[in-house]
């Protein structure tokens, strides 16, 4: 038992501040806005790398720019669970079963290698497409090795394979989705593994962690948010009514960027040059602008700044998701990254157990002792 007076000094809530571990895999530099995979800058990477390219460096520390990784088919039993499945169930749900299964049935080895990896990253993006279709009614589409991941779940969701602009803008997301430090999720993935459980139970474990709206649920949300402006005149009236009712703005803040979140730079370039962007791109950044300078005025000394989130919304929109399957993509882009940190985990593997504060009542005794 910890006692509270000796050890709240080293107590912070939501481990804020507290280094819990190392990782070789991204760097992020919240003052200044800067993120690197393996040190190299997420502007190039997105400008003149692919997922597959991305993907390998994370798992090998080695780039390889032709790196190719099609989808996977996904076995009978997942589809099976799939179609079992209530066609209201979240996707998010629908993904999590997918990986358990996927799980049940290569019984991975632990510690994590690169080639389960690869085979989990490629099988997830068919089974999410497989569960878009069923819930519809449709058929699931077997996965296209000619397409790279990327646009062969797109394929895999529609039967057409995507444009070359969809195909980019949406590689584009899924590089700035893949890695990201000690984010909820990937702590949780690094937890699980560090007990020498599979690579596929860190991952189900994390796309859990990545549920949440304060993580992985964003995007959608920020959709509903601009919908609720409605227009740019409007914005200064909701933004201020939104603060005052301690309403969290979708698409800002960030736990560890007090800068503009470069990934949010690399996806609203993206957004704004697509043909197809959806037609309140223009109200979106309106609503940025004063967002942020009314978050300035209310938080003078934590600067709040627009995150991934917020130009992931109209990327995803722009290549035909709907909303409800934005937590579910940015999983399966950060699959590349959750499953790095289970191999560089497994590479120095020490078990994850802290300590805790205990809070409740002093040793006391039932009253027949
Ligand atoms: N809108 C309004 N106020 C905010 C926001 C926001 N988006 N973010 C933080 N604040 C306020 C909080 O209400 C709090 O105010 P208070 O001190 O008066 O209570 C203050 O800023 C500090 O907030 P914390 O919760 O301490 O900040 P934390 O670092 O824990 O939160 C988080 C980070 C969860 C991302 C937060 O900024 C948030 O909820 N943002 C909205 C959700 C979102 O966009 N999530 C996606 C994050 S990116 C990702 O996961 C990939």
């Amino acid at each position: 038992m910890t006692e509270p007076a000796t050890d709240a000094h080293r107590y912070s809530p939501g481990l804020e501040g507290v280094i819990a571990g190392e990782t070789a895999l991204s760097f992020i530099d919240g003052e200044a806005g800067r993120l690197l995979y393996r040190g190299y800058p997420i502007g190039e990477l997105v400008k003149s790398g692919s997922y597959a390219a991305v993907a390998e460096l994370l798992w090998t520390g080695e780039w390889h720019a032709d790196a190719q990784l099609p989808c996977l088919s996904v076995s009978p039993a997942v589809l099976t669970a799939l179609r079992a499945l209530p066609r209201s169930a979240k996707p998010m749900d629908a993904l999590r079963t997918a990986v358990a299964i996927w799980g049940a049935e290569n019984n991975p080895s632990w510690p994590a290698t690169a080639d389960q990896a690869r085979a989990l990253t490629a099988s997830s993006p068919s089974a999410l497409a497989a569960f878009a279709r069923i819930r519809q009614g449709l058929e699931p589409i077997a996965p296209d090795p000619s397409l790279d991941l990327v646009a062969g779940f797109l394929y895999q969701i529609t039967g057409v394979a995507p444009d070359e602009e969809s195909a980019r803008a949406l590689d584009a997301y899924f590089i700035v989705g893949a890695e990201h430090g000690f984010n909820a999720s990937t702590f949780t993935c690094r937890v699980i593994t560090s007990t020498r459980a599979d690579i596929a139970s860190a991952v189900g474990g994390a796309i859990g962690a990545m549920k949440g709206p304060l993580h992985g649920g964003a995007p959608s949300e920020v959709v509903e948010q601009i919908h609720e402006v409605g227009t740019p005149e409007h914005a200064e009236a909701w933004v201020r009514e939104a603060i005052d009712n301690k309403t969290r703005l979708m698409g800002f803040g960030h736990r560890v960027y007090r800068a503009y979140d470069p990934r949010a730079a690399a996806l609203r370039e993206v957004a704004e040059s697509m043909t197809r962007r959806p037609d309140w791109l223009e109200l979106a950044i309106a609503v940025e602008d004063t967002a942020l300078r009314v978050l300035a005025e209310k938080y003078p000394d934590r600067p709040l700044k627009t995150n991934v989130e917020f130009y992931a919304a109209p990327v995803l929109m722009g290549v035909g998701l709907t909303p409800d399957l934005f937590p579910a993509t940015f999983a399966l882009a950060r699959h590349a990254g959750w499953t790095a940190h289970a191999i560089e985990q497994g590479g120095a593997n020490r078990l994850i157990r802290p300590d805790v504060i205990y809070t409740g009542p002093a040793e006391r005794h039932l009253p027949s002792a």
